[in-house]
């Protein structure tokens, strides 16, 4: 049995307004019922403009709130950008840095996302940490050797296990129903563990929770989240609805 708590994470994308906080609501309420106690820590990443209203809607929940990306200086000249800072004044607890999407349509390489992994950990957030291959890599058999890559050029050796979770999302797999096998995830979170001990203190490196993404919905999510060293999922389409989400977080309920 595994040490690290297990995280869901929602992230809404560009996606959600201000009507979208009945949805927390209901996940709010059901996780108030006592018969329904899943044994994970809860995120939602919703876009910027909702991180302080969700923020005082949960204030007597165990539901956290975090952003989608930020900048990695503290403020100055940057049109349209959001520091960590900020993040964490409008009480967030978290930030995702370099999602695929962050990473395609907005250039970011290892070293953006390593800058806003340590910009997120200056301002006190948990930075969560997307990692993954495209079609095309895994398809020539890159796999391993993308994400070893990129989690070197993104994780900082001053990562500590309470401040970083890495997020390994195949590209192919975000927002297409697809998902790897259970032996190609597990091979790959396998070699993130082990990485993880030549990047960081041993110790941080087996307490780092490492989160599966990509097509995660309440019907594979027990699958998925009983393969080893996937300590939970980052989900996209999935977490804007209650009852999907909730069915989600359903795979950590005792048997
Ligand atoms: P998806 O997105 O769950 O919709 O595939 C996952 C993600 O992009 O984090």
């Amino acid at each position: 049995m595994s040490e690290i708590q297990p995280l869901i994470a929602g992230n809404w994308k560009m996606n959600g307004l201000k009507e979208s906080a009945s949805e927390v609501l209901a996940i709010k309420d059901k996780l108030t019922d006592e018969s329904f106690d899943p044994q994970v820590d809860v995120l939602i990443c919703p876009p910027a403009t909702l991180v302080n209203s969700l923020v005082e809607l949960l204030a007597d929940s165990t539901i956290k709130i975090g952003g989608q990306d930020c900048h990695n200086e503290i403020s100055g000249a940057h049109t349209g950008d959001i520091s960590a800072e900020m993040l964490a004044d409008s009480g967030a607890t978290a930030v995702i840095v370099g999602h695929s999407e962050r990473r395609k349509n907005h250039g970011e390489r290892d070293n953006d996302v390593y800058l806003k992994t340590l910009a997120g950990h200056r301002a006190g957030l948990t930075a969560i940490i997307c990692i993954g291959e495209t079609e095309g890599e895994r398809r020539s058999n890159q796999t391993l050797d993308v994400v070893k890559r990129q989690l070197h050029g993104s994780m900082p050796s001053s990562a500590l296990a309470i401040n970083t979770v890495i997020a390994y999302e195949p590209v192919w797999a975000i927002g297409t129903g697809l998902t790897p096998t259970p032996e190609d995830i597990a091979e790959v979170h396998d070699m993130i563990r082990q990485e993880l001990s030549t990047i960081v203190d041993t110790g941080f490196a087996a307490r780092t929770p490492i989160l599966y993404g990509g097509s995660v919905n309440a019907d594979n999510a027990r699958e998925l989240m009983a393969i080893d060293n996937v300590n939970g999922a980052l989900v996209g389409g999935a977490s804007l609805k209650a009852e999907s989400f909730l069915g989600i977080l359903s795979a950590y309920l005792a048997e």
